[in-house]
């Protein structure tokens, strides 16, 4: 039921981060990490149905059996079909198929993908058009899908709203994106870095906010500007502070605060009940709501009909040898995206 799947194309998110620094309590080592990747399939097992030999694909973290429980509930992209070994790095039989001489290497997210060639299940492999670059279509694997499908999914965006995103990297602007493809009227950007502005706005923003330069005040900036709060908040930092400031600023009654950010290692929210209470709500959302072999094909589609935008959160492209430049961008603010090229 496996495609050994050659990678083209992989991005580097901040997910691989938090588990390269060992903030992931869940990780097992050594492993193989990435998870933002498109390739062709190179080899299928017997029990593959769907998939042939020469299609090109996108791995998914998140499977889509179509028969677990959550699958069937017909209510969440959250498929559990294979999350027992995938969480331990391993495959649906238990078993891995990387090695270093006898060494057994662990998977990371059921993917892999900072790797030549990978194995992956056919329930975690979302075929797509083969005139798609994976070198660019790589981004839906992941930060791309997650903050469009954000909200447009999960919170909702409608035509007028006022939406206010927090931190402003892969998966935050693809969260303006998401809002102004929903017919946000107003979009603020939320980042502690002044470069993102001028990309934030090319994607859709209408304003920019920068805690540091307001003395932290951002609850106070946004409520002002917004007449008493935004529609829909989308927080794509992974700081605590941050999620609370963006429930925060929801319109008391309605407002709808969506959390995609890590949390560091055991790191807890906490928030007096009231803000909940007087009709906000929190919410969080995995990879954008989005069913990854039956949704992410119309993503594809959207990016190769000019509706979507991935080429400007490419901001370096480089080899597999240089994958550490690219986690060295990552950490210092200098790089949104780095696609490695295989
Ligand atoms: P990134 O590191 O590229 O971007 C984060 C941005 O937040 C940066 O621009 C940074 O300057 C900004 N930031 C940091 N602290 C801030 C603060 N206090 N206030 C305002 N802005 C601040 O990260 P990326 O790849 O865009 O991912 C964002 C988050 O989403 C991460 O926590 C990542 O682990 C998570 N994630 C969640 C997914 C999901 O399915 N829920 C999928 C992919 C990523
Ligand atoms: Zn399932």
């Amino acid at each position: 039921m496996e495609a050994l799947v050659e990678i083209m194309a992989t991005g580097v998110c901040h997910t691989d981060a938090v588990m390269l620094e060992g903030q992931n309590p869940k990780a097992s080592f050594p492993a193989v990490l990435g998870h933002e990747g498109a390739g062709i399939v190179r080899a299928i097992g017997a029990e593959v149905r769907e998939l042939d030999v020469g299609d090109h694909v996108i791995p998914l973290y998140g499977s889509e059996c179509r028969t677990c429980p959550n699958c069937t509930s017909g209510r969440t992209n959250l498929c559990w079909g294979i999350r027992e070994t995938r969480e331990k790095g391993l495959m649906p039989d238990g078993g891995r198929r990387f090695s270093v001489g006898d060494e057994a290497i662990y998977h990371f997210m059921g993917t892999s993908t900072f790797s030549n060639f990978t194995v992956v299940p056919e329930i975690a492999l979302a075929k797509i058009r083969a005139d798609a670059p994976l070198d660019k279509v790589c981004l839906l694997g992941c930060g791309v899908t997650t903050g469009i499908g954000a909200a447009i999914n999960d919170g909702g965006v409608r035509p007028g709203d006022t939406v206010a995103v927090f931190g402003l990297g892969a998966v935050g602007l693809s969260a303006i994106q998401g809002a102004r493809i929903a017919g946000a009227a107003k979009i603020i950007g939320v980042d502690i870095n002044n470069q993102k502005k001028a990309i934030a706005k090319t994607l859709g923003a209408t304003d920019f906010v920068n805690p540091t330069k307001i003395d932290g005040r951002t609850v106070e900036c946004i409520l002002d500007m917004t007449s008493g709060g935004v529609d829909i908040a989308l927080e794509c930092t992974g700081n605590i502070d941050v999620m609370r400031q963006s429930l925060e600023c929801c319109h008391v009654g309605w407002g709808t605060c969506v959390l995609m950010g890590v949390e560091g290692r055991d790191q807890e929210l906490s928030l007096p009940p009231v803000l909940v209470r007087y009709g906000r709500t929190l919410k969080g959302s995995y990879f954008g709501g989005v069913r990854g072999r039956s949704g992410l094909p119309k993503y594809v589609d959207w990016y190769m009909d000019g509706k979507i935008e991935i080429d400007a959160l490419i901001s370096h492209v480089m080899p597999i040898e240089e994958i550490n430049t690219a986690f060295d961008l990552m950490r210092s603010g200098e790089s949104i995206r780095t696609v490695i090229t295989f």
